[in-house]
């Protein structure tokens, strides 16, 4: 039954990829310091808060997401993010969390990340606590390394441990098409088999030819300048993305590129004739799981009141 009193209001946030992800050794506290380059695109999960006596989560899915690793309420990021902010505001207020998917669970596209930023500006809005833009990045951060660049959107520069996140210029509009895979990579055991695989990185930065590339908006510059450093260690623990590449390849690509700790792989195309063009490459060749987006899109954003 639900303890629902009142008004909803509906955040939506972003999945995003790396264009560039450069990792290097990790930290006395077990993190890896990236230098890491964000860019949202259109795969969404929706949060819908209305306050309520206790903490809930309910979630639902689109058809390409497989709810069944999603944590249980007090697991759960998006309810870890409405205690934050109740607790920043010193209020003892708690919600009822509706969570929509689009974006697929542990598929190395910040699903988690955005569900917590929706929740953040959600909640915000829906108790009118007027939070300043520093202290949500702040809280943001606390809560997970892509949580900050999930409010943010667009394309932009990620530090730190990939938290400390500040926006770039990117004059382009492109087409990703993201071909998910049914079975999710745990993200810690993709950087723990980074370690083992490649031992002693350089320091990580952000190389001049992707900034010079977003700067020109010219989708055959970004194709040569993409870079995942987990790339070798996500592939090692799963060979069988090696096909999924190989079929991006034959399937007219601009380029192929890892998500972020994977198991996504993304194809990129210039537009979205050519983007629908590759899709379908890649259903002939038996991948019925994938989605065509554009990108950069927007940070979390209210779309609903009610
Ligand atoms: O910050 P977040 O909760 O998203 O990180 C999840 C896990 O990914 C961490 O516990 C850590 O194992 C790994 N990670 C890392 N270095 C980063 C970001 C994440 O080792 N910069």
């Amino acid at each position: 039954m639900s303890t629902r009193t009142g008004d909803a209001v509906t955040v939506r946030a972003p999945a995003k990829i790396n264009l560039h992800l450069g990792v290097g050794a990790p930290r006395g506290d077990g993190f890896h310091p990236l230098a890491t380059v964000y860019q949202a695109v259109g795969l969404y999960d929706d949060v819908t808060v209305s306050t309520a006596e206790h903490w809930s989560v309910e979630v639902v899915a689109d058809p390409h997401v497989d709810l069944a690793q999603v944590p249980a309420t007090e697991d759960n990021i998006a309810v870890q993010a409405g205690r934050a902010l109740a607790d920043h505001h010193g209020v003892a207020l708690a919600a009822q969390i509706e969570i929509h998917k689009g974006i697929p669970v542990a598929g190395g596209m910040a699903g988690g990340s955005a569900d917590a930023a929706a929740t953040l500006v959600a909640l915000d809005r829906l108790w009118d606590l007027q939070t300043s833009d520093d202290d949500l990045l702040m809280i943001a951060a606390r809560l997970g390394s892509d949580v900050p660049f999930a409010l943010l959107g667009g394309t932009a520069v990620g530090l730190g441990r990939g938290e400390q996140v500040e926006p770039l210029t990117d004059n382009g509009h492109y087409w990703w098409v993201a071909v998910f895979n049914d079975t999710g990579l745990s993200t810690p055991e993709v950087y723990r088999h980074y370690d083992v695989v490649c031992p002693e990185p350089p320091a990580p930065c952000v190389p001049d030819r992707l900034r010079e590339a977003l700067v020109s908006g010219d989708v055959s510059l970004l194709a040569t300048a993409l870079h995942n450093d987990l790339a070798p260690a996500a592939l090692d623990l799963r060979p069988d993305l090696r096909e999924t590449v190989a079929d991006g390849e034959a399937s007219g690509a601009r380029a192929v590129l890892l998500s972020g700790s994977g198991p996504t792989i993304l194809l990129l195309a210039a537009d979205a004739e050519e983007a629908r063009t590759v899709a379908g490459g890649m259903r002939a060749r038996g991948h019925e799981r994938l989605a065509a987006v554009p990108a950069p899109v927007h940070g979390a954003h209210v779309v609903r009141l009610a």
